[in-house]
């Protein structure tokens, strides 16, 4: 099994590790004590840019490039903020973090924000995550009692803070801007870029905003080294991956791997038991819910950012979501099209509109009553929305639908006759094939 638990680090601890003498026995908070007492800011700086660790929330920049970017002589206060809002529909990993290995990502915030000579982070949750805001709670509070975190964090007199922020349960507030509009307690509604948080972010302050899990890699980054980081996967996609896998799988869940070492074939066959009896891979948006859609032929691509972005789609979230071929791919695309509607901010009105009108288009073809032309209606209607907004919402929203017309161009046509066949029941009845 390719699996190297490196970011899931409980799960070679034995599950769980929410205790912070287990964290530190594990080897946890080494990596900040030495980074703060052997280490100049700068040299973490750069250990971040030379891992070539690409951001895990989605865009895939890279962190290092990214808090290089954060001035160094900054009159304003300097923030770090993670953003937990996990919302990408199939993308379920940062959850785990949270839940079972709090500590990592509390010690990867501290290390970031030792780089970037930052004296306080932030953590925004999404709101639904209750149960693992209160594992950051507890959490935070062990690693303030320990020291870990507060007045000497970065060394005596140099001190580190986090604060825990929950959201109230918006995708659009994942979106970096939206959510930096929504910790300083206003609409989360993305702002015009530029300027990029790297300048004024968080109340007009230099910002470094990441995913959970690309801080969650920092520690074992700064713990072995740059070049043991970089050494895995290509050069351009390097390190360990959390893939989430949902959907017509028979092992559903999350498996961390080596980028580029598995393809998506062995990570839903080897890794994930491949299908039902009877049933066969049909289609699988392996980047969250946000990129474009891979058939069969694509089964034998490797899992890196180069690999997918040749084969047509994105790496993402890499909430790699799984359909069997008892499902119709016009009935799944309306499924995303209608999430994509309630989620738009409306701030844009080509997103705004053009989303309801992919609901509506997608709709009429799944209940039998579309027009042969409504497919391509569908794909002027996208052709529309694209590159005329404020975020990348929209091009999300626009790229898993077009590209399933693509691909599967008979299957628009047959339900554009006939609409779509009724849903198939997940469990499917054996009887027929037993006797
Ligand atoms: C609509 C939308 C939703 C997003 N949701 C998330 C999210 O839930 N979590 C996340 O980490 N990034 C999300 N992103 C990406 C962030 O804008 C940003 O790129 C990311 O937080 C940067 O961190 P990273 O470089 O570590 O990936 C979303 C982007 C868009 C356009
Ligand atoms: S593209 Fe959509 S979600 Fe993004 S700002 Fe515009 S309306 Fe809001």
């Amino acid at each position: 099994m390719p699996i190297r638990n490196i970011v899931y680090r409980h799960l070679e601890h034995g599950g769980d590790l929410t205790a912070l003498s287990d964290y530190e026995a594990s080897g946890g908070w080494k990596a900040l004590e030495t980074a703060t007492a052997h280490m100049e800011r700068d040299d973490v700086l750069y250990a971040l840019h030379r891992s070539v660790l690409r951001g895990r929330g989605g865009a895939g920049f890279p962190m290092g490039r990214k808090a290089s970017f954060i001035p160094k002589d900054a009159e304003k206060p300097v923030y770090v903020v993670c953003n937990a809002d996990e919302s990408e529909p199939g993308t379920f990993k940062d959850r785990a973090i949270m839940e079972h290995n709090p500590f990592q990502l509390l010690e990867g915030i501290a290390l970031a924000g030792y780089a970037i000579r930052s004296r306080h982070g932030y953590i925004y949750i999404r709101g639904e995550y209750e149960h693992q805001a209160r594992a950051l709670d507890r959490a935070l509070e062990a690693a303030y009692s320990a020291g870990h975190l507060g007045p000497d964090a970065h060394g005596p007199g140099e001190p580190f803070d986090i604060t825990l922020h929950r959201g109230a349960g918006a995708y659009i507030c994942g979106e970096e801007t939206g959510l930096l509009e929504s910790l300083e307690g206003k609409r989360g509604q993305p702002r015009l870029k530029p300027p990029f948080p790297a300048v004024a972010g968080l109340w007009e302050s230099p910002t470094l905003i990441n995913n959970v899990e690309t801080l969650a890699s920092v520690p074992p980054i700064i713990e072995h080294g740059a070049d043991w980081w970089a050494q895995m996967g290509t050069e351009k996609s390097t390190g360990v991956k959390i893939f989430s896998v949902s959907g017509h799988v028979m092992r559903p869940g999350n498996y961390e791997i080596v980028l580029h070492d598995t393809s998506l074939r062995e990570l839903i066959y080897d890794i994930c038991g491949g299908f039902r009896p009877g049933r066969d891979f049909k289609a699988c948006w392996v980047g969250g819910s946000s990129v474009p859609v891979l058939t069969k032929e694509h089964l034998d691509v490797a899992l890196d950012y180069e690999s997918l972005q040749a084969a047509g789609t994105f790496l993402g979230s890499a909430g790699c979501i799984v359909m069997d071929d008892s499902e119709c791919i016009v009935r799944a695309t309306l499924r995303l099209a209608e999430f994509y509607r309630h989620e738009s901010c409306g701030k844009c009105s080509p997103c705004r509109e053009g989303t309801m009108w992919m609901v509506k288009l997608l709709d009429r073809l799944v209940n039998g009553e579309g027009r042969p032309e409504d497919v391509d209606l569908l794909l002027k209607v996208s052709g529309r929305i694209q590159g005329r907004v404020l975020c990348a919402l929209a091009d999300g929203a626009v790229a898993p639908i077009a590209s399933a017309v693509h691909l599967f161009p008979d299957e628009f046509a047959e339900v554009a006759r006939n609409g779509s066949p009724p849903p198939t029941p997940m469990i499917e009845s054996t009887a027929g094939a037993a006797a």
